[in-house]
């Protein structure tokens, strides 16, 4: 498997520092707050991120779990999101909500997802990604929480994918270009 690697961008020790990073932050901007937090975590590459992320928060939440893709430009359904497994609860006015991603990349899927989840009356949504391509950019999407910017560069690994497949690597890291061309 890992001979299709070019490079290691993120290592295990960097991502660690990133996930405790990132914890602690949203531990001190969430710990005032009444009320309890629910991370939803969108399947299927923010998963290693997200258990490792939730173990640096140290407030009560709740885990869920979705699964949505978004339609790209130029489609029939173009500006619309497929959910494929859809949030469990209701009363979300009761929580504030932290969507996990592995990636953002166009900002389709969150800027979508965010207005979603606002427009079911979450007391809040706020997003905090591992990954961020802003250089792919299609639509006005900023997270609220990045663990680190990267080059538009093909990633796999510690949950991110190519064909389904390479999400088990325990590092970021550069699929070689002849693999996918
Ligand atoms: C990836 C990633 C985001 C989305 C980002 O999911 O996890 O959900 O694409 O792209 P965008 O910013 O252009 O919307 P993907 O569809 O590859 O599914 P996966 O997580 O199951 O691999």
């Amino acid at each position: 498997m890992t001979q299709n690697v070019e490079k290691v961008l993120i290592s295990q020790e960097e991502l660690a520092k990133i996930t405790e990073k990132l914890g602690k932050q949203i531990t001190e901007d969430y710990k005032d707050s009444k009320k309890p937090i629910i991370c939803i975590v969108i399947l299927k590459g923010s998963l290693l991120f997200a258990a490792d992320l939730i173990r640096h928060i140290d407030l009560p939440l709740e885990l869920e779990f979705m699964k949505v893709s978004s339609y790209g430009a130029g489609t029939k359904n173009s500006g619309e999101i497929k959910i494929h497994l859809d949030l469990m609860r209701e009363h979300l006015e009761k929580y504030n909500l932290i969507i996990i991603e592995d990636i953002v990349d166009s900002g389709r899927t969150l800027a979508r997802l965010t207005q979603l989840l606002k427009n079911r009356n979450a007391n809040s949504v706020k997003t905090c990604t591992l990954l961020d391509k802003p250089s792919r950019r299609e639509v006005d999407f900023v997270p609220d929480y990045c663990g680190r910017t990267i080059p538009d560069e093909f990633v796999i690994g510690y949950g991110l994918d190519y064909d389904e497949k390479y999400r088990n690597l325990p590092y970021v890291g550069v699929l070689k270009p002849e693999v996918y061309s």
